[in-house]
């Protein structure tokens, strides 16, 4: 039951972004897809994350995170976040922290900086819902996609 409901949740294809904190400080990160926007007015946003994962108290307990929405070219950046002790996945980036003091990914292509509002328990991940306190964007440039285990960019074409 697990592998196939996984392999159809992966045909979902999402956004990838690097989600962080700063806990007992320290840089915490790592690499979501769960990402998604929820409010408009207030503004919300939430990402789940797996209750085995070794920064889920820093989650939990930091106040807050900070999303960093990755370009399409930034697939290397989104494995270093899946893997290996916290300080490696920050070494040698540039320094580019949101007011929180949380860092900001170099060349992200948006990027929410965000109050913890309520944990959800769900399952085996809990759902981290957040008020976003502050934002940015870039204008143009493609996101990169996450679909069926791979990574791809986006092919854009006018809704009708
Ligand atoms: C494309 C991609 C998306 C991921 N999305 C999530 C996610 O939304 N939530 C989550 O908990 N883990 C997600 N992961 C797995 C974590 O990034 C990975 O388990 C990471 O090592 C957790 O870090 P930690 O155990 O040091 O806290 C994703 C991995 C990849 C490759």
């Amino acid at each position: 039951m697990s592998r196939e409901l996984r392999d159809a949740f992966g045909c979902f294809a999402t956004g990838v972004a690097v989600v962080t904190t700063r806990y007992k400080d320290e840089d915490i990160g790592m690499t979501c897809s769960s990402f998604n926007s929820v409010s408009l007015d207030p503004a919300m946003a939430l990402w789940n994350i797996q209750k085995d994962a070794a920064s889920l108290e820093a989650f939990h307990k930091s106040g807050g995170y900070t999303i960093s929405v990755l370009s399409a070219s930034q697939g290397d950046l989104a494995m270093r976040f899946t893997q290996g002790e916290q300080a490696e996945r920050f070494a040698g980036l540039d320094d580019q922290r949101a007011a929180s003091g949380r860092v900001i990914m170099p060349d992200c292509i948006a990027w929410f900086d965000c109050d913890l509002h309520q944990i959800i328990e769900a399952g085996d991940h809990d759902i981290l819902l957040a008020n976003i306190k502050d934002y940015g964007c870039t204008k143009h440039g493609a996101g990169l996609i996450f679909e069926r285990s791979q990574f791809g960019s986006t092919q854009l074409s006018k809704v009708a």
